[in-house]
């Protein structure tokens, strides 16, 4: 069995973050996100790994490489413009020989991949799709399966009053099983996408196409600044089982430095005295003068804080300056070596 995780996109909505880091390397909780993903395949045994990259493939390779420090045989296709995440697929077609999990490489999730591979089996499925039930399915692309699981239909984002009439709330939640013979519904060097393309190509086939609802697992998608945020908060508030957050960075933090349990902290950073961090990700090397305040707030690597100043609920990106008492507020996103001069406010 083997594994391809989408890892391509351009990641817009996660701007400014995504402009000189690629979305699937942004780090959730002090790690590359995507070893996340790698993580929960490895439980499942499952350690070659194609990653399809097309944005900033350099800065995905060169940190991940062969993948052994992870314990994964890690390989690389890249396109040489995007190619749409079916195109992304068919364009790996040489590397895939095998039934396939493919993976949206922005899903954060505690998903057991051994279950949905034991459901696509059971299922004599081609195709298999994981569901997730949300509360509100607006935003998203709504499936229907029926009572063996099989997939009826697909409706992209309807409207929030006729969510309630249609009575489903399931939506793809980004992990697939797909037989190779998927890949012959998908023209050579196109673009396309599995949303809008390939899954109704699947139904029109009449291909065993099935769908496995996720019913206990943790799942959320890190599109956009708000996602990524809440995972974070997520895993502070420990409603993500099954990854163990790394608190063993050695850092110089002031004996009259209030950092909370809850809160992460890279490796040598500084934390003065009187500054406070609650619930927060503080990457390596960061510095956070005396009475500063972060509070559920995610700083990345090699920021400097000034003194008095305070973030509360925003992102803030890697070699910034924050001056001092400078107030940065909530769903402030701050994108690398941004610099705020004393007493600003954003
Ligand atoms: P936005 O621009 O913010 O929508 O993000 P995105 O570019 O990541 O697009 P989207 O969230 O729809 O993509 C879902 C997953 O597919 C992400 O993990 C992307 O990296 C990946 N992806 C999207 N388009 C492509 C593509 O053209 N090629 C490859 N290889 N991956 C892609």
């Amino acid at each position: 069995m083997q594994a391809l995780i989408l890892a391509g996109g351009k990641g817009t909505r996660l701007r400014p973050l995504t402009v000189y880091t690629p979305k699937p390397i942004v780090p959730v909780v002090n790690r590359p996100f995507l070893l996340y993903q790698i993580e929960i395949l490895s439980r499942a045994g499952i350690s070659d790994i194609v990653l399809s990259l097309s944005y900033q493939p350099d800065k995905i390779e060169d940190l991940l490489g062969d993948g052994s420090e992870f314990g994964v045989r890690l390989r690389y296709v890249t396109e040489p413009t995007p190619m749409g995440t079916g195109g992304a697929y068919r364009f790996a077609a040489d590397e895939i020989r095998e039934t396939t999990i493919v993976l949206n490489g922005d899903i954060l999730t505690d998903l057991d991949i051994s279950d949905l591979i034991a459901f696509h089996r059971n299922q004599q499925a081609e195709a298999t799709i994981s569901l997730v039930r949300v509360e509100d399915p607006s935003t998203y692309g709504l499936v229907e399966i029926d009572p063996e699981s099989r997939v009826k239909r697909f409706l992209e984002k309807p409207a929030k009053e006729d969510v309630a009439e249609l009575g489903m709330n399931t939506i793809n939640a980004g992990v697939y099983v797909l037989e190779p013979s998927i890949l012959d519904l998908i023209p050579v060097g196109e673009n396309r996408s599995f949303e809008y393309d390939v899954f109704p190509k699947i139904l029109e086939n009449g291909k065993a196409f099935c769908g496995y609802v996720m019913e206990k697992n943790y799942w959320r998608d890190l599109g956009n600044p708000k996602s990524y945020l809440e995972a974070h908060r997520d895993f502070f508030a420990g409603g993500i089982s099954g990854f163990v957050i790394d608190r063993s960075a050695v850092s110089d933090i002031a004996t009259a430095a209030l950092v909370d349990k809850g809160s992460v902290i890279g490796t040598g950073c500084v934390i003065k005295p009187g500054a406070k961090v609650t619930l927060s990700a503080i990457g390596q090397g960061v510095h956070i003068d005396e009475k500063a305040v972060v509070e559920n707030s995610v700083i990345w690597s090699h920021t400097r804080i000034s003194a008095g100043a305070e973030i509360r609920n925003a992102i803030v990106g890697r070699s910034c300056h924050i001056g001092r008492n400078a107030t940065v507020t909530e769903g402030s996103v701050l994108g690398d070596k941004t610099s705020l001069s004393d007493y600003t406010k954003v």
